[in-house]
């Protein structure tokens, strides 16, 4: 397994500044394909290498969350896979509702087997394709979205007016914020403004 997470090591990079650029490339029958299938694969193992990685997976997101200024009560975590951002928000936002959406069964049956154990009524997880989503428009007022593709026109038809979207990394730092202008750009397309891009951890 730890091949597949060598991959991201040395193509995550370049894909990135290549996706960013052409963001229609999330699109493509390839990508799409290549989202189904590795997620499955990685499953079992995901938890316990964000555990025993030498990269501090909870940095980037620990300084987001203290960006947020509006309290939510409704959080998405888009492509929540086994619920590594979903569980952290649940932490640090005390009376939100989180909803983590994934379309990885898989991912998906060890975020909901987390459910119990944190003790709180208020986590759920759907299954659901980012690129489609099946929540009301302006569902949400925070949506997260971690070390994951992002389907922004989605994400923007189901956040609320003045709402929040966190997207971090956990690999690639300085491809983001070397892409700044192009980054600008695809957020004024889909009608948001840029707050804060930084590198942190
Ligand atoms: C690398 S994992 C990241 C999981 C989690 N957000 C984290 O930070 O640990 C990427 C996740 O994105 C999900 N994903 C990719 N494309 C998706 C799509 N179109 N709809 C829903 N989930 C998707 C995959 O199934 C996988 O669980």
């Amino acid at each position: 397994m730890s091949n597949v997470f060598n991959l991201k090591k040395y193509f995550m990079t370049p894909l990135i500044k290549l996706i960013i650029k052409h963001p229609k490339l999330m699109e493509s029958k390839i990508f799409l394909k290549a989202m189904l299938i590795f997620p499955e694969k990685i499953s079992k193992s995901y938890d316990l290498k964000l555990k025993h990685s030498d990269i501090d997976y909870q940095a980037a997101l620990s300084y987001a969350f203290g960006l947020i200024k509006r309290k939510p009560q409704k959080i998405l975590d888009l492509c929540t896979g086994t619920g590594f951002a979903a569980f952290m928000a649940l932490k640090y936002f005390q009376d939100s509702i989180i909803t983590g959406a994934d379309q990885s069964s898989k991912m998906l049956e060890m975020a909901k087997g987390k459910i119990e154990a944190s003790d709180s009524k208020r986590i759920n997880f759907d299954f659901g394709n980012a690129a489609k989503l099946s929540y009301e428009d302006e569902a949400f007022d925070l949506i997260i979205t971690s070390n994951a593709p992002i389907y922004l026109k989605e994400a923007v038809r189901v956040l609320s007016r003045g709402g929040d979207i966190i997207v971090t990394y956990s690999f690639g730092g300085a491809a983001f914020i070397n892409a700044e202008s192009d980054i600008m750009s695809l957020l004024e397309k889909n009608g948001l403004h840029l707050v804060n891009l930084k590198n942190v951890g």
